[in-house]
């Protein structure tokens, strides 16, 4: 069997972005690949398609194993430009007998591409339709992440087509979780989590319940992103149940920038003070860190701890952007806290306080200010604020 066939007669048939290396704001260092999924049988139909860009890939692996006008039906998952941009083109080419959408994902389509006579065939959840030997089971899954969204479910094979679920922006010539580091694929797989799924944390519990009350025999899981879970599907199953339930662990970031170091400074006093009792720490300086990194460590610290200078009755730019970023992805079920320099008017660490709280983080310490350059007595105190938030979070630890 190629390294591009899942099972008899069906075929990964998507692209690999190289190059791509921003993601509307998420840092793709690895590339990406859009996936899409063949499967030749009485029907045969495509599972999604892939970013305009990339059509002329698509179409290539779709000859290399069909002729592309044989294909009889065409399913959308999800209507994001990743997936969906190449529909109008394919439409024309490839002319399917019927496109097969969620309700949201036909309107969303009808949104985008404004062709309200393409052959729409809405399916909802425990919707069925053969395709000859096989049969597609859809599952709808709202706002996972788009309104649009939805899983297929090839039950003769086991086989999830899981849209954006569980996938990974990693360009890869390989195309399976066991050709690959599996550390690489659950690094990826956590930071595609922490900037794109985070804020959906309930919607998923939700989801992982219901699928597993359905009983499919899931053999692989095929997202549109990456590799295609085969061998440690438990491993990706078992994160996103930690991921969603906002388990983290004994480990505090200290996440800062500072004007004139004297904010640096208090932020490694501070993770002194974190190290000396025991927590892990990771010093996260936004000069030389990207939001979308910094992210995917949040999602594992049970601590945030926030330092910026005082900059305009603000706060440094960096900070105010990531804080705008975090916001929207909604963390929860973590410990709070403030510091920073100022010269005259210090508002920083209060506006820095109320981010924390508006994401219901919960925020155990007034916050530490000190006017322009920290003597001895001032980094003692940032020492003693870290200590005292190291402790809560192992006192939280010990509790459980
Ligand atoms: Fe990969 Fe939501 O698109």
């Amino acid at each position: 069997m190629s390294n591009t066939e899942l099972a008899k007669g069906i075929y990964w048939v998507g692209a690999v972005d190289w190059d791509i290396r921003d993601f509307h704001g998420y840092s793709t260092y690895k590339g990406t690949t859009y996936n899409a999924f063949l499967i030749v049988d009485e029907k045969v139909t495509l599972f999604d398609t892939v970013k305009r860009s990339h059509m002329g890939e698509l179409l290539r692996h779709i000859r290399a194993i069909i002729d592309p006008e044989k294909i009889d039906y065409l399913v959308i998952n999800h209507v994001e430009m990743d997936h969906s941009g190449s529909l109008p083109d394919l439409m024309d080419i490839i002319k399917p007998e019927k496109l097969f959408c969620s309700p949201m994902g036909k309107k969303a389509i009808i949104d985008h591409f404004h062709r309200e006579d393409w052959p729409f065939e809405v399916v909802k959840s425990g919707t069925e339709i053969s395709l000859g030997e096989r049969t597609v089971h859809f599952i709808e899954t709202r706002m996972l992440h788009w309104p649009d969204s939805m899983f297929s479910y090839i039950k003769e094979d086991g086989i999830l087509f899981s849209s954006d679920a569980f996938g990974q922006h990693y360009a890869t010539s390989e195309r399976f979780d066991d050709q690959v580091p599996l550390s690489e694929v659950m690094h990826e797989s956590a930071k595609y989590y922490a900037n794109i799924l985070y804020l959906f944390a309930p919607l998923i519990r939700k989801l992982l319940k219901s699928v597993a009350e359905m009983n499919l025999d899931i053999k692989m899981i095929a997202p549109d992103h990456g590799v295609i879970w085969r061998s440690h599907i438990p491993n990706i199953l078992e994160a996103y149940d930690k991921w969603s339930r906002n388990e983290a662990d004994n480990k505090a970031l200290v996440i800062y920038d500072s004007m004139w170091h004297s904010t640096e400074k208090m932020a490694h006093a501070v993770g002194a003070g974190l190290e000396e009792v025991g927590v892990s720490t990771n010093m996260v300086n936004l000069q030389v860190h990207h939001r979308s990194d910094v992210m995917t460590q949040v999602l594992g610290a049970k601590a945030v701890i926030l330092g910026s200078s005082t900059l305009n009755n603000g706060l440094l730019p960096r900070m105010a952007g990531f804080l705008m970023y975090m916001r929207g992805l909604k963390p929860t079920n973590k410990f709070g806290a403030s510091f920073g320099s100022f010269g005259w008017s210090g508002e920083a660490v209060g506006l820095m306080n109320t981010a924390l709280e508006e994401m219901k983080i919960d925020v155990i310490e007034d916050g530490l200010r000190l006017k322009y350059v920290p003597d001895d007595d001032k980094l003692q105190e940032c020492v003693e604020l870290g200590q005292r938030v190291g402790k809560r979070v192992l006192e939280d630890f010990e509790d459980k």
